[in-house]
């Protein structure tokens, strides 16, 4: 095992996978005194490197400082308090703090958060099983549900009270309920996006989300020297089809304003094409299994919600375990699924909303696309709308029970204000 002891053979909350949700999740229950075992397909290397979504909700943020692990966050990531809608030549800035009591959003790298949750896992004594193979998952319509897996060719069972399933779109919890139990509501976009990593200074003080007839783009950033950009594209496209110059006149074409903003190009050294689907898994729990994040759920990333509900959901079913110790209440764990599922659809409908507003469809007809200028236009000057898209992307509140919050205060947990003297 790397980095860790050899894996118990019982443990109170057996985790599959050791993405952004498993990971918190046992970081969360450890803090509350709640044994874990995180049990994880691939190498922690791969884990620590794989790059994805990068914008921390206000929400996102202030769990992680609360909770310890916000520190490099805090001196690494940038705050920001508006992003900008450019179309027709011209950008339109949402202030998203200004339209939401001054909540702001924190660009951080994902693979990011993961090595910070990594790093306090191993501080903390917890044990990771990396390189997990063959996981399957047994009796969880019982209480004694168990895991098997194979590990240093050797076959490993874990017993434990529950199993929480963070194993992401392709993971083996998921598919594990029987399809009798699970209902799932899927959609695919007719396109996907084309991302790119640059070494460059940031483009823009602010993330741009950009419609043109030519298709959407997105300028984002990674850090002082590395920006983040996207382009839609087909998704059946393939990156040898486009050399970087090819890239760049897109990206220039797609950009364009009227005031001569300038694309600067840098060399690019990451290319890939992202699908665009939308998914939701109801209910969120069966018997001691209980899923969140990915494998429950995904979003299209326009609204840049997959990480955010990730931990959304992984904050209401810590929440619920904390509880359930505690006091041998089973209430939040029978309401996790419903509680979690309000806020995933919420975000479900935010994000098909800003990808049905910012893409270009080959199929509508000028009706309909005259209906998305209208949208485009309304968003660009209307403050109600303006204010529904900030609460949305600064992420909307997230239920918690009255009584884990008191418990977790009483255990100590540091309050934001304690860390956060550096945010908002
Ligand atoms: N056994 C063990 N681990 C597995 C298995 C398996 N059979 N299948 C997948 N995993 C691991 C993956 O290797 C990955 O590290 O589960 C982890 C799932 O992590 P994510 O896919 O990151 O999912 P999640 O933690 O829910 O985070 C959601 O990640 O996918 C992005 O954009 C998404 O930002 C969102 C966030
Ligand atoms: C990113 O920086 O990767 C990013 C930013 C905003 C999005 C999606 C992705 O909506």
């Amino acid at each position: 095992m790397t980095g860790n002891v050899s894996a118990p053979a019982r443990t109170q909350v057996a985790i599959v996978g050791a993405g952004p949700a498993g990971l918190l999740l046992s970081h969360l229950l450890n803090l509350a005194g709640i044994e874990s075992v995180v049990l994880e397909s691939r190498s922690r290397a791969d884990v620590e490197a794989t790059l994805r979504a990068g914008v921390l909700e206000q929400g996102t943020v202030d769990l992680l400082i609360e909770s310890g692990v916000g520190e490099r966050m805090l001196l690494e990531g940038s705050l920001h308090h508006g992003i900008e809608f450019r179309f027709g030549g011209r950008g339109h800035r949402i202030p998203l703090s200004e339209l939401t009591d001054g909540r702001a959003i924190m660009l951080y790298a994902q693979h990011e958060v993961i090595k910070d949750l990594i790093h306090a896992r191993l501080a903390a004594g917890g044990t990771i099983v990396f390189d997990a193979r063959n996981v399957t998952i047994h009796d969880f319509d019982s209480a004694k549900p168990r895991i098997r897996f194979e590990h240093d060719e050797r076959v490993h069972e874990l017993r434990s009270d529950f199993i929480a399933g963070c194993d992401g779109y392709h993971g083996v919890c998921r598919p594990s309920v029987p399809p009798a139990a699970r209902q799932e509501f899927a959609r695919a976009y007719p396109f996907g996006w084309f991302g790119i990593l640059v070494n460059a200074r940031p483009y823009s003080p602010e993330l741009i989300y950009a419609y043109h007839e030519r298709g959407f783009s997105l300028v984002s950033t990674r850090s002082h020297e590395v920006q983040r950009l996207y382009f839609q594209c087909d998704p059946h496209d393939s990156v040898d089809n486009w050399p970087d110059e090819r890239i760049w006149a897109e990206l220039a074409a797609r950009l364009e304003t009227d005031d001569g903003w300038e694309l600067k190009q840098g060399p690019i050294f990451q290319k890939g094409i992202i699908a665009m689907r939308s998914f939701v898994l109801e209910p969120m729990q069966f018997g001691t299994l209980f899923l969140a994040g990915d494998a429950a759920h995904i979003v299209p990333p326009t609204g840049a919600k997959g990480l955010n509900l990730a931990v959304a959901d992984v904050r209401v079913l810590s929440d619920a375990f904390i509880e359930y110790y505690a006091t041998g209440r089973r209430d939040g764990l029978e309401h996790y699924s419903a509680t979690a599922l309000e806020r995933v659809w919420a975000a479900e409908h935010f994000s098909w909303w800003m990808t049905s507003m910012l893409h270009r469809y080959d199929d509508r007809d000028p009706f309909q696309q005259r209906l998305q200028f209208a949208q485009l236009n309304q968003v660009a000057s209307s403050h109600a709308f303006q204010t529904a898209l900030a609460e949305n992307y600064v992420g909307l509140p997230i239920r918690r029970r009255a009584l884990a919050e008191k418990l977790k205060r009483r255990s100590g947990a540091k309050t934001r204000r304690e860390f956060g003297a550096g945010i908002a």
